[in-house]
């Protein structure tokens, strides 16, 4: 399956990054998303990155130009998956949403074209029941922000084809990126084993084990984390982590996914991290 044009749709946090990684990897690419506005503002980011990479030396002039030459935008879904090889999906987690778009895609875009999804929990046998192929649907995962972080979760589904699977896979080599091929399950590997080590952090909090800072001291000079569970859970939201906490504690059933009474009552008095200057610590 060769890859050359592809459609994004969605240019917020993560799609205006993936929309980048593609066209530095010289795929046209068509960004999405619900309005001029939207669109613009994700064009902005591109360009602010790669004005960083420019001034860090780390992108040529030439790279930037190409990598912008290689976009173009659009509000419309049907265009944007018109021809394509490729498209991915970066609109807001929301099961309605990713169905409904899915559905105007199935309807405008190539029958042979790949289609994923870059959920970050929803399930890929879901979102894919509603495409009239779902072999060819996957969960392409992406980490924020995408045009420096390397790890791609490729997601397959029950009906997702190996073609299907290995082509994602060769996607993400392209674009720069170390894929691993992970099951349609709840938090599939990144989100299911991060969640735990950030439970556990709270609960060790809560029975004052230790303080934060020494509690993420003993992940970052003991095992090499760069960052402990404790300040990436200020950095990601406490309500946010409350809320995938609580997915994974109900589908997979283990009490290692019990959100701590401490996240709770810390989410109810505004104490969400980073976002909101108070979490574990003070920012
Ligand atoms: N933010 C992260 O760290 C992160 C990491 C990995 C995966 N994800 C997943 O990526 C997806 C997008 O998250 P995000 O953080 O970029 O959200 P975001 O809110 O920053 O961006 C979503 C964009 O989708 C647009 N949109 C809304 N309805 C749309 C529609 N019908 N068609 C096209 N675009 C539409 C919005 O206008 C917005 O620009 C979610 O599924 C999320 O779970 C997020």
């Amino acid at each position: 399956m060769k890859i050359d044009r592809v459609a994004v749709l969605g240019a917020g946090t993560m799609g205006h990054g993936i929309a980048q990684v593609c066209a530095a990897a010289g795929c046209t690419v068509r960004l999405q998303d619900i309005s001029d506005d939207a669109v613009d503002r994700g064009l902005e980011r591109i360009r602010g990155n790669l004005d960083q990479g420019v001034d860090r030396g780390k992108v040529t002039d030439e790279e930037r130009a190409t990598t912008l030459g290689n976009l173009t935008t659009t509000t419309s879904i049907a265009d944007a998956v018109d021809g394509v090889d490729l498209v991915i999906e970066a609109a807001p987690e929301s099961m309605e949403i990713k169905e409904s778009i899915f559905r105007q895609v199935d309807a405008a875009a190539p029958a042979e074209a790949i289609l994923a999804s870059n959920t970050s929990s929803l399930s890929i046998a879901v979102i894919g029941a509603v495409v009239s192929n779902p072999e060819r649907f996957i969960g392409m995962h992406f980490f924020n922000p995408v045009h420096i972080m390397a790890l791609l979760e490729v997601v397959w589904g029950p009906d997702t084809s190996d073609e299907t699977r290995d082509a994602a896979v060769d996607f993400g080599r392209r674009l720069g990126k170390e894929p691993i091929v992970v099951r349609d399950a709840p938090g599939f590997a990144s989100s299911r084993l991060g969640i735990v080590l950030g439970m556990e952090a709270i609960r060790m909090v809560e029975q004052e084990v230790a303080s934060p800072e020494d509690i993420d001291k003993a992940m970052e000079l003991g095992y090499r984390h760069p960052m402990g569970p404790l300040k990436l859970t200020d950095l990601v939201g406490l309500d946010v982590r409350l809320g995938i906490a609580e997915y994974l504690h109900s589908t997979l059933g283990s009490e290692a996914f019990a959100p701590p009474a401490l996240l709770r009552s810390m989410v109810a008095e505004g104490k969400l991290g980073k976002k909101s200057g108070q979490g574990f610590y003070r920012w």
